[in-house]
């Protein structure tokens, strides 16, 4: 029976889709989010068949959800299906949340600015007239280079074991700042403030062929993977001296916040969330 006088509080849906996605971490820090902030949503985890992404969108728009993040491998596929696109989305040629208004789905992209808001807030580097080395032309690359540029560093390279992939993505962005791209032979002799790893080498125990004194002094290190031990990235930028080596932890929680933001107009705090998760990884 419905009882007309339904007075518990409305709950708004949100979920992550994706495929595998039983590991995603995404539920878990929304959920600290919404309580941390007193907002009333719910935040589930969607398995999606390749092949099914648009039908399981349309379900849960259908049903009432308010919003949706993506993640691999239909971020591109998301890009597609939004009715309009933020110009960060426009040009990740990706998108990783969607957001329901008015009856629209609307794509955007919080990979690159959660980035850019974990290198330079939590931890504290400044963007600004730096040499900063991108590693990897594939989407990960691609979804952060415009919040990267926006931040006018002096010099960004791109680069990639397929050279003329990473000189195609130069030149898609070469109107947003000054976008160099090279193979990793060309690195020899350069020196970069901050290097960071967008290569799925990391997932594979591998490590991109990098030549000694690629790290200026003080230089930073950045690997938008992440994983309860150093990667083969963060290991070799510890053998060369670095003292500043970082995992993608915080990218992951920055972006959550800025799909949390993008869909309730309330920022969360995110230290804490990044805390927590960390201690479990550990
Ligand atoms: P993603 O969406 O994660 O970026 P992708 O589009 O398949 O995935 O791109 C993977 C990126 O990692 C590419 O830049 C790839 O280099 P190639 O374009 O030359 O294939 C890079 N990559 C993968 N394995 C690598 C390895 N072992 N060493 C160096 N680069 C690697």
């Amino acid at each position: 029976m419905t009882d007309i006088f339904d007075f518990s509080p409305k709950v708004d849906d949100y979920a992550v889709m994706g495929n595998p996605i039983s590991h995603s971490k995404s539920p878990a820090i929304h959920a600290q989010f919404a309580q941390q902030t007193k907002q009333a949503i719910q935040y589930t985890a969607i398995h999606v068949d390749l092949g099914g992404f648009a039908q399981a969108v349309g379900n849960f728009t259908a049903s009432g959800g308010k919003g949706l993040n993506v993640t691999v491998p239909f971020k591109q596929e998301a890009w597609a299906l939004a009715d309009e696109r933020s110009e960060r989305a426009e040009r990740a040629g990706a998108v990783n949340t969607l957001i329901v208004k008015d009856k629209k789905i609307i794509g955007d992209n919080t990979d690159g600015i959660g980035l850019v808001r974990d290198l330079t807030e939590n931890k504290q580097l400044t963007l600004k007239d730096a040499r900063i080395l991108l590693m990897g032309a594939g989407g990960a690359a691609r979804g952060v280079l415009l919040p990267l540029l926006d931040q006018q560093p002096a010099q960004l390279t791109i680069v990639n074991r397929t050279a003329e992939k990473a000189r195609d993505l130069a030149e898609a962005f070469a109107d947003m700042g000054k976008v160099e791209a090279c193979g990793y032979e060309a690195l020899a002799g350069q020196s970069f403030d901050l290097i960071i790893n967008a290569t799925a080498a990391s997932l594979q125990g591998a490590l991109p062929p990098l030549p000694d004194s690629l790290i200026a002094e003080g230089g930073a290190c950045y690997d938008m993977m992440y994983s309860s031990e150093p990667t083969p990235f963060m290991q070799w930028c510890r053998q060369q001296g670095a003292d500043k080596v970082y995992d993608g932890l915080g990218m992951l929680v920055e972006q959550a916040a800025e799909s949390f933001y993008l869909w309730r107009g309330v920022r969360p705090q995110t230290t804490e969330v990044i805390e927590a998760l960390r201690r479990e990884l550990i």
